[in-house]
């Protein structure tokens, strides 16, 4: 029986990739995969697996629900927050043992204040410096040491764990990746001489793959242990496998004469006879309402387009004739069927996005299901 939704994700490609990746590091550099918004939609307990099985050193993730959230899934893995934390959020960050990051004192301070009397293992501290991503992170050299120190003092309660910075266009601009990493060098000589077993981090999937001086002691992959194209080109040209299928089926066919619509707003009117199947996927799963009237989809090994208005819960699709396809059929949105292949870099770079948004985007209603290679997982 079909499923109206379904998101088939290949662990052992998860797998795959982060090896590949690892294998591309220099100078014995580890990856921590991100695992954060979902695991880009994949789930995050069985990406945060096949990614350690893959070699992942430790896992990255924004929020403090997130770590818990792995945590729940019995992960023990090292886990980085990587993002801001309110009181309430350090509590539950703390209480899954994850790692925090800190680029002012008053966050250290209350990272502190969080751990006082718990007697508990040190709480790993990394300290941020913006070099250009101007986002989270100091863009102060001084502030920054600053901080470091007072994590340092505050031993055994904290420790001072790493160093680290994000760039803000790896995957467009090489020549700011290079100013960053200018930026970025002194506060790693001044670190690492006075705290030498610092982790020292920067690069994310499109530094790792364009940039290898940016690999430090571990990378933070995201979009590439995905098998997707941090370019949002082909991920085939980084040796990476897509891991997620997107899939629907056929619900009906029928036939539109010249002058019937289909959809809401009538924004597709036949223009001659022609054969429409309805698929009962849409905008509450996941499918962007601005793919309407562009789009493909796949069904048995041919492509065929999106046409009218992408409703709630289901699109339609243009198929010609009337034996083109059949009713229950199964349909591609996100994969491959015979020789066509469509991505989540396709779908993105039709409505001006990123593979990243269309996957991040997928929701709870699509039912996650996890296979090695065709087996079951
Ligand atoms: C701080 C940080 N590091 C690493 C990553 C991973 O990025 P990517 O998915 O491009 O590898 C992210 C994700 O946006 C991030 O916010």
């Amino acid at each position: 029986m079909a499923l109206r939704a379904l998101a088939r994700v290949n662990l052992a490609a998860i797998e795959r990739n982060v090896a590949r990746l690892r294998a591309g590091l220099s100078g014995g550099a580890g990856l921590a995969a991100v695992v954060k918004g979902n695991a880009y939609g994949h789930g995050p307990v069985p990406a945060a697996r096949a990614a350690l099985a893959g070699g992942a050193r430790s896992l990255a993730v924004a929020t403090a629900g997130e770590a818990s959230e792995l945590r729940a899934g019995g992960v023990e893995a090292p886990v980085l927050v990587m993002g801001a934390l309110s009181d309430e959020e350090l509590r539950v960050a703390l209480a899954a043992e994850a790692e925090v990051v800190a680029w002012n004192e008053p966050f250290v301070e209350r990272v502190r204040a969080a751990t006082a009397g718990s007697g508990g293992a040190p709480v790993r501290v990394h300290v941020k410096l913006d070099t250009g991503m101007g986002r989270l992170g100091t863009r102060d050299f001084d502030e920054a040491i600053h901080v470091a120190e007072g994590i340092a003092a505050s031993a055994p309660a904290l420790e001072l764990a790493g160093a680290m910075t994000h760039f803000a266009s790896a995957d467009e601009d090489p020549s700011f990746t290079a100013l960053q990493l200018a930026r970025f060098g002194p506060f790693v000589s001044a670190m690492r001489e006075r705290w030498p077993g610092l982790v020292v981090h920067a690069a994310n999937s499109a530094a790792t793959l364009r940039e290898p001086s940016s690999h430090f002691d571990l990378v933070r992959c995201g979009i590439a242990i995905y098998g997707c194209d941090p370019m949002n080109e082909d991920p085939a040209a980084h040796g990476l496998e897509p891991a997620l299928e997107l899939t629907s089926y056929v619900a009906d066919v029928k036939l539109a004469r010249a002058g019937d619509s289909a959809g809401y707003g009538r924004r597709w009117v036949a223009s001659s006879e022609t054969w429409v199947a309805t698929v009962p996927i849409g905008y509450a799963d996941g499918i962007r309402r601005a793919l309407t009237n562009n789009c493909d989809v796949l069904i048995g090994g041919r492509r065929y387009p999106l046409v009218g208005t992408v409703s709630m819960d289901n699109i339609t699709v243009e198929v010609g004739v009337p034996d083109a396809v059949r009713r229950g059929d199964r349909v591609t949105l996100i994969g491959a069927d015979g020789p066509e292949v469509q991505t989540a870099e396709d779908v993105a770079r039709r409505i001006g996005t990123i593979n990243y948004e269309i996957l991040c985007g997928l929701t709870p209603r699509v039912p996650r299901v996890y296979h090695r290679d065709g087996t079951p997982a």
